[in-house]
């Protein structure tokens, strides 16, 4: 089957997670993307969290699938040379090193472009280029509280709190991806490469944006109608914590089901539409609720809010997660089971949507790993093992033009 990428050269020389996500999503919609990788040692994640001993471990292998593996020493002039021969051919360059690490080993843009004027080089940072910050080396966590989503994320009474989704990291590759794909079309018009750049802050700002809109709100009328904090409780000036709260003009929580005194996911999240209260009312067992003044509308209820989801939970203390969707499903009340990860791993929908992979590795056996989330009605990615370190190093370098003897030169010296 063709792919839609299919024929875009890509240069991944990108590591960890931010990165590597970028150039993976690209591979799996048909770009041929060759990562290239420091001789002996490769993508610091090849090592990182092992679980098992001289395979690589997953935090690799779930990033870099579908991907072809160089390694390369670029700080060589023979590995330079090289680098420059494959620049010459390709079509996009992607890399996530620590700021200015580009320019030290001479390929900043401007060498870039003078390569190869129809290149598209895609680079992430933790910061923009001209923040007083953009000298900074940035992981994940260090994105998310620089980007506003750990001042906003959990209890008030609590100190700021990361996200478990890699807000900073995939978030960002995925940003990048799209940036990469806009100067591809671009470049369908103009002829001309571009310098696409992308910061770890700005990218989780991007989906922070409704807490910018709360601070604007805050500073407008002094409280935020759908915080726990409202109406009892007191504002600063600042957006606060507010733990479970819908987030929207539709309040929620996460609500304890059966169980939940030994299975800490024992919980649902729930939400009080709106336009879906009388429903609601009749779901959980008090249709009185719906006509009465105290809780008929949002404003009313949001005074007593905590003792309704109290309520609620006295009625789901004798289902399951399960049970209570399967129920307030029939009663349109938007609503889910917290899944715990084992039982996402194993999630049927999940596996047959090919959401979720197990995909073969030379040295692993079998390992799971999330597919594409983006459906398509005319093709379906094929997700494949990550390559091993420089698997496909010989390869490249016949194609390139080397001999055989050149190439064992370039191993000998390590260049390769
Ligand atoms: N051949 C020779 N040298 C290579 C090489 C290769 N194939 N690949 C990388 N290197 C060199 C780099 O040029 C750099 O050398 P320099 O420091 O002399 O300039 C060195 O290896 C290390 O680079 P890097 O991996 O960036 O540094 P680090 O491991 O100390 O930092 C990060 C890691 C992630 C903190 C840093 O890369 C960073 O802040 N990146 C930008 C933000 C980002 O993407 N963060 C999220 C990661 S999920």
């Amino acid at each position: 089957m063709s792919l839609p990428l299919e024929g875009i050269k890509i240069i991944d020389f990108t590591g960890v997670q931010a990165g590597p996500s970028c150039t993976q999503l690209l591979a799996w919609f048909g770009a041929d993307v060759l990562k290239v990788e420091r001789p002996g040692v490769g993508d610091v994640t090849r090592n990182q969290l092992r679980d098992i001993p001289d395979a690589d471990a997953l935090y690799f292998t779930m990033l870099n699938s579908n991907k072809k593996s160089l390694e390369l020493n670029t700080k060589t002039p023979e590995g330079k040379e090289i680098m420059e021969k494959l620049i010459r051919d390709a079509d996009v360059l992607v890399e996530n090193f620590a700021p200015g690490a580009m320019d030290r080993m001479g390929f900043g843009w401007e060498r870039l472009q003078e390569l190869n004027p129809r290149l598209i080089f895609g680079s992430v940072k933790g910061f923009g280029e001209n923040s007083r910050y953009s000298d900074l080396k940035v992981y994940e966590n260090v994105a998310q509280c620089a980007g506003g989503g750990a001042s906003t994320t959990g209890f008030w009474d609590g100190p700021p709190l990361v996200s478990g989704a890699a807000l900073g990291d995939s978030n960002s590759g995925m940003h990048l991806a799209i940036g990469i794909l806009t100067a591809i079309i671009d470049r369908e018009k103009t002829g001309r490469g571009q310098k696409v750049t992308v910061s770890m802050q700005d990218c989780v700002l991007n989906l922070t944006r409704v807490k910018l809109r709360d601070q604007q709100r805050l500073e407008r009328v002094g409280y935020l109608e759908e915080y726990p904090q409202y109406p009892h409780g007191t504002f600063t000036d600042v957006v606060p914590r507010g733990g479970n709260a819908g987030g929207g003009g539709q309040p929620g929580w996460v609500l304890k089901c059966k169980g939940w005194e030994s299975d800490p996911n024992a919980y649902i999240y729930f939400t009080l539409q709106e336009q879906n209260w009388a429903r609601t009312c009749e779901a959980i067992g008090k249709p009185q609720w719906a006509d009465d003044p105290e809780y008929a509308t949002t404003k009313a209820r949001q005074s007593h809010i905590f003792e309704i989801f109290g309520y609620i939970e006295e009625w789901l203390s004798d289902k399951t997660k399960y049970e209570a969707v399967d129920i307030l499903r029939k009663y349109d009340i938007p609503c889910a089971p917290v899944m715990n990860m084992k039982e996402i791993a194993n999630d049927p929908d999940l596996r047959e949507s090919g959401t979720i992979v197990e995909v073969p590795h030379k040295k692993r056996g079998s390992y799971l790993t999330v597919g594409s989330p983006i459906k398509f009605s005319g093709f379906k990615p094929e997700i494949v093992g990550s390559p091993l370190l420089g698997e496909h190093t010989d390869g490249v370098l016949r194609s390139l033009g080397y001999t055989e003897e050149q190439i064992a030169q370039l191993h000998e010296h390590k260049v390769v």
